[in-house]
């Protein structure tokens, strides 16, 4: 068999029987995603039979925990479960408070593994911040829940570089690297699957995807949420720990890696470590910190708050594709849009024939655009003749969004997809010990000096030293145009 072949046959096959131990089980993330993305897999029969034993300080028994799952679910759901669904999943739900000890938890696990029979597999998913995620391993263990498992972690993965070492040197104590799959969202996400499908799968990308022809690199995720309950895990952390040493880096890497030798974790590893461990540490200089005006007065959040919760970036891959193209990056709570984009701005050419005023230039340079949204669109944008007499050009596109698809319905929301291929063993998308401590390494710079948060209005998009920080060149967003709507 190939490997193409062997990746179908994996694909085809039904998951295996889980008992999924889930700590956080009461928290933000389980309610938002995880338990609607369970169900959605049960019902969608990717993974049929599953049993989840969920565990936190929240002291619930089965029937008040199965209450508040549905609450969650009535909200955060995509699809309405019917009441023969409901109780089906509810079914398969269990609890245990972390008072009642790893013996009461570990009991629960082996009732649920008896229910699935003996092909029972074991995955414990860490829905906790940082500091609480050592004693759930340390629960684990008390429980004897280790042996044949496997455990999903959640980001952020330690605070800075020695906390991240420590944490992989104490979880290495209990777990092997290969039960382990550190997760991040982003890359679950279709369309950020769909860089790689787009970069390797054309001739047209590729021979352009360098200095030679790419001027300078966004990614751009603006958020319009705020932070809303999250104030005490927020004050910690930060938009840059929270999302830029996470989620943007690792996009950057599936943008700017070399091609594997196979879309096997091992191999997309290697890459993505190598172009890590190019970047260049992070210049204070070329970062700008803010804090929207406000946050300061949600209850939890200190008066003298310096978190940001906005940052925005300049930084440099040293290596023979990039050397020399800036990338920038940018998030934020409370902006202007909702938005995460990918921009990729191609070097502008002489362009000496056109009369003055003919337009040409006169939106940036020609760009390349994938949008994560959930939509997941494209567009190659490019200057053009406007019809009529003379010679104008207007920026013009093209534009695809994956609605267009037939199978546009067969997409799985980034947690299902990620929850699903740890399951199945799969590492692909998820992240390795060596490439996260490489990015808290090239972060230290910026963590151990990070300049003054400046405030910034709600509802913009971010502090004024934005401009600065990109000129010569201009921020994407907002965009000068608005997607087309699909009409499929
Ligand atoms: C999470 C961050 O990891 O990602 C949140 O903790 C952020 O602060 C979220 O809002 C964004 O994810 P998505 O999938 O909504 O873009």
């Amino acid at each position: 068999m190939t490997q193409v072949e062997r990746q179908y046959v994996k694909a085809a096959q039904a998951t295996a029987p889980h008992v999924v131990v889930l700590f956080g089980a009461a928290g933000d993330l389980a309610k938002r995603k995880l338990l609607p993305g369970m169900a959605n897999l049960v019902l969608s029969s990717l993974a049929p039979d599953i049993e989840i034993v969920g565990t936190s300080l929240e002291e619930l028994d089965d029937d008040s925990y199965r209450a508040q799952a549905k609450a969650a679910l009535d909200e955060f759901d995509r699809r309405h479960l019917s009441d023969s669904e409901w109780d089906d999943f509810a079914s398969k739900l269990h609890y245990v408070p972390s008072s009642a000890g790893p013996d009461a938890l570990a009991r629960a696990v082996h009732e649920a593994e008896e229910r699935l029979g003996p092909d029972a597999h074991r995955i414990h998913y860490l829905s906790v911040p940082p500091k609480a995620a050592l004693a759930a391993v340390d629960t684990i263990a008390a429980a004897r829940l280790v042996e044949g498992s496997r455990i999903i972690m959640e980001k952020p993965f330690g605070t800075d570089l020695a906390s991240a070492v420590e944490l992989n040197r104490r979880l290495h104590k209990t777990f092997t690297e290969d039960q382990i799959f550190r997760i991040d969202h982003f890359l679950g996400k279709e369309p950020a699957q769909n860089i790689l499908a787009i970069r390797f799968g054309n001739g047209l990308f590729e021979p352009i995807w360098n200095r030679n022809f790419i001027q300078q690199i966004q990614i751009d995720v603006p958020e319009t949420l705020g932070i809303e309950q999250r104030a005490a895990f927020y004050e910690s952390t930060g938009a840059y720990r929270d999302m830029v040493v996470t989620h943007l880096f690792q996009i950057l890497a599936f943008v700017a890696m070399e091609a594997p030798t196979a879309l096997e974790p091992q191999a997309i590893s290697e890459e993505k470590n190598k172009v890590f461990r190019s970047m260049t540490p992070i210049d204070p200089d070329n970062v700008v910190r803010g804090q929207y005006v406000g946050y300061k007065d949600i209850p939890g959040v200190s008066p003298e708050s310096e978190t940001e919760t906005f940052v925005a970036l300049k930084c440099f891959i040293d290596n023979w594709r990039w050397a020399g193209v800036p990338f920038y990056l940018r998030t934020g709570k409370k902006m202007a849009e909702g938005q995460r984009i990918i921009s990729i701005a191609f070097k502008e050419p002489p362009r000496s024939m056109f009369p003055s005023g003919s337009g040409v230039g006169a939106k940036g340079p020609d760009h390349l655009t994938f949008d994560l949204a959930d939509a997941s669109k494209m567009s190659l944008s490019f200057y053009g003749k406007r019809p009529g007499p003379g010679m104008r050009l207007d920026k013009i596109s093209m534009q695809f969004s994956m609605q267009e698809q037939a199978n546009a319905g067969d997409v799985l929301e980034a947690y299902e997809r990620l929850i699903l291929d740890a399951m199945r063993g799969d590492h692909t998308l998820f992240t390795t010990a060596e490439g996260i401590e490489r990015l808290w390494e090239v972060s230290q710079p910026l963590l151990d000096d990070p300049p003054p948060v400046r405030p910034y209005a709600v509802g913009s998009w971010g502090p004024n030293a934005i401009h600065q920080l990109i000129a010569p060149y201009a921020w994407r967003l907002p965009f000068e145009r608005v997607w087309r709507e699909s009409h499929h």
